[in-house]
């Protein structure tokens, strides 16, 4: 299969007269894919049942005819404004009790059951029309759940589906008492504060409760509602698959932790993800100014390989960038346009990760409403944007080379979207998440030249990996402790591993790790100026765990607490480890490992891929690396024997 270019299109935008002009544009600009529809409901159902598909025909035609092959999405992350007059209580609703009104996207609750059936009414129409059309060769359902804070409603129909489902659950595996709602209070630990039910029609939502909520309550809503954006997925799905047999995809977003993203995946043929580095390096990074400053243009040097690992993982090995930033964003607090070269470099970089498709969002900037400041390929006026010229580059590129690899890399690391949870309700300290902590391992393992797989917690097996990472697992269910213990090469497991049971109530270690004698004996978190020194160089900011084990002890705190201690090959880590530390810990590993590494200069990254090796080039100036030139914004491709 050989890596290609695409880009987002919103025909139903512009005039039709120049639809053709448009394709065959994309044409010579080596674009090969186009996603389209996408917010289109409107058009396609202008009022309630009555449906308009000759425009999408002809766009339809065009492109096909130009031999460009169409993403087709599915329009429901933009209910029309019709929708909302017929259910009025389809509107998701904010933690204060405010509805969230019509007027942009993304405006419904995953439990409303009438608006999801209309849902599926839409979807079937649509699949039933293009499911055979030789020019539609991939699919999207809705768009990026979870952007705009969309994974959580507090409407009257997110509360009665959360009440059923808790009803159902605690009726079925939980418990040993028999009484459902006795079940119920005993696994959430109720007997505390008086917090006991006696109906499940008494149980409200996790919020605006005089102090914090009870984590066991919080913790099952998050999980239902990551359920509900898993099963509103799965049932667009199985209708697109009754009349097609094109690949389905969703396009996730970067740190939208709220869902599951392995169940959602479930239902999908491969992942996608939409990559907006400089957007991104202001609005969602946990960075110090300097850090964005320096990377203004350029955008953070590991958060979208990151994403491209993560999103590998949950497409099973197959996954694209559905949307990547040509130019300057509207959206974060700050839009800068790219310095010349990155958007090059980011694609390739994508490419280098394993992408099979790169798309650019958006064709042309748009001339009316919400994104008007959002570069595109073209001008609103159709005038070409300088970044076309590194398209064409990267096009000619493309043309000589080089078939999408799958590769696998030594070192693993597995995310879990459920112990996420656990850190959000739970963070014990200002600050401190889990998608940072592990998003530091992460940085730090690419900072010593390391290619990295993710894995879900659910993988079959650790086989084929020398080391296996898996920081702040909170929960951890049986199934991931097996593995840990069948694996023969190093894992790092910890901090807080498995310390909290599936109704987060506290958990003893000897369980979970039955070659261990481990138990916390205490945990704290602490400002970031006042960390916890350890004996080597380097200490624990934020976090860190008081133990008592008799299990060897490979690093301890300055004050002589075990840090680090080991077992044969697995290992555990009681704290929040900083960079130093962090390095310290990997090149000990390594060394027993036998991994090669090597120390990347600032802001230049390796990647390793079958046949083939990169360095990324982040900074604004060159950097000379083994005896290479690596010019500012660019990167250097060899060829593996
Ligand atoms: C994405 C979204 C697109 C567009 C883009 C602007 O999050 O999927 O529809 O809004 O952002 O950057």
């Amino acid at each position: 299969m050989k890596r290609c270019l695409g880009v987002c299109y919103y025909p139903e935008q512009w005039p039709r007269n120049i639809w053709e002009t448009d394709a065959q544009n994309m044409k010579r600009l080596g674009i090969s894919w186009v996603r389209i529809a996408e917010f289109s409901w409107a058009k396609i159902e202008p009022q309630p049942y009555i449906y308009d598909f000759e425009w999408l025909d002809e766009v339809i035609d065009i492109m096909g005819k130009n031999g460009i092959k169409i993403v087709l999405g599915t329009p429901t992350a933009a209910p029309p404004r019709w929708m909302v007059d017929l259910y009025p209580d389809m509107l998701p609703v904010e933690q204060s009790g405010i509805s969230r009104q019509f007027g942009s996207r993304r405006h419904y609750c995953f439990s409303h059951e009438k608006f999801v059936r209309h849902c599926e009414l839409v979807v079937e129409i649509i699949a039933k029309r293009y499911g055979r059309n030789p020019n539609i060769k991939a699919w999207q359902i809705d768009n990026e759940y979870g952007c705009h804070d969309t994974t959580i409603s507090y409407s009257a129909a997110a509360l009665n589906g959360y009440q059923k489902w808790l009803k159902y659950k605690f009726s079925h595996n939980l418990g040993k008492k028999c009484n459902p709602i006795d079940n119920l209070n005993h696994a959430w630990g109720n007997n505390f504060w008086s917090m006991t039910y006696a109906s499940f029609d008494q149980i409200g939502f996790p919020i605006n409760c005089v102090t914090d909520p009870n984590p066991a309550h919080s913790l099952s809503f998050l999980e239902y509602c990551s359920e509900k954006v898993a099963e509103f997925n799965k049932r667009q799905a199985l209708i697109i698959k009754k009349y097609s047999s094109s690949p389905i995809t969703h396009n996730f977003m970067g740190k939208i932790t709220e869902f599951d993203h392995f169940k959602v995946s479930d239902n999908l043929d491969f992942a996608s993800w939409d990559s907006y580095p400089l957007g991104f390096l202001e609005d969602r990074i946990s960075a110090s100014e300097s850090h964005r400053i320096t990377y203004a243009r350029q955008g953070d040097p590991d958060f979208q390989a990151f994403h491209h690992d993560l999103y590998r993982a949950v497409g099973n090995g197959r996954w694209w960038v559905m949307e990547q930033q040509p130019g300057s964003v509207n959206w974060a607090p700050f839009n800068p346009m790219p310095l010349e070269g990155m958007v090059r470099v980011w694609t390739w970089e994508a490419f280098a990760h394993g992408a099979e498709v790169v798309s650019f969002f958006r064709w042309r900037q748009a001339k009316s409403a919400q994104e008007q400041l959002h570069s595109g390929l073209q001008c609103p006026a159709g005038k070409k944007m300088p970044v076309t010229n590194e398209i064409q580059e990267i096009s000619s590129e493309l043309k000589n080379a080089s078939e999408v690899k799958k590769s696998k890399s030594q070192i693993g690391i597995v995310f879990d979207y459920e112990s996420e949870r656990y850190w959000r309700i739970q963070p014990h300290g200002k600050g401190n998440s889990y998608f940072d902590l592990v998003f530091d391992f992460y940085r730090g393992l690419r900072k010593l030249g390391q290619s990295i797989d993710f894995i879900s917690p659910n993988a079959d097996s650790f086989d084929g990996y020398k080391l296996i990472l898996i920081p702040g697992a909170m929960f951890m269910e049986n199934k991931l402790v097996e593995k840990i213990n069948e694996f023969s090469h190093t894992v790092l497991v910890g901090p807080r591993a498995g310390c909290r049971d599936r109704n987060f109530n506290l958990k003893g270690f000897s369980s979970f790790f039955p070659r261990f004698d481990l138990e916390i004996i205490a945990s704290e978190t602490f400002r970031p100026e006042t960390p916890v020194r350890l004996s080597e160089e380097g200490c624990f900011v934020r976090y860190r765990e008081l133990i008592s084990t008799s299990a060897k002890i490979l690093m301890k705190t300055e004050s002589g607490d075990p840090a680090l201690i080991s077992n044969g090959n697995i290992q555990y880590l009681a704290g929040w480890p900083d960079e130093s530390a962090m390095k310290n810990i990997f090149l000990r590993i390594f060394e027993d490992e036998k991994l090669p590494f090597k120390q990347m200069p600032e802001g230049i990254r390796e990647r390793r891929n079958t046949g083939e090796c990169f360095w990324f080039n982040y900074n604004d100036f060159e950097v000379e690396f083994e005896g290479f030139k690596i010019p500012s914004a660019n990167f250097i491709r060899r060829e593996l024997k």
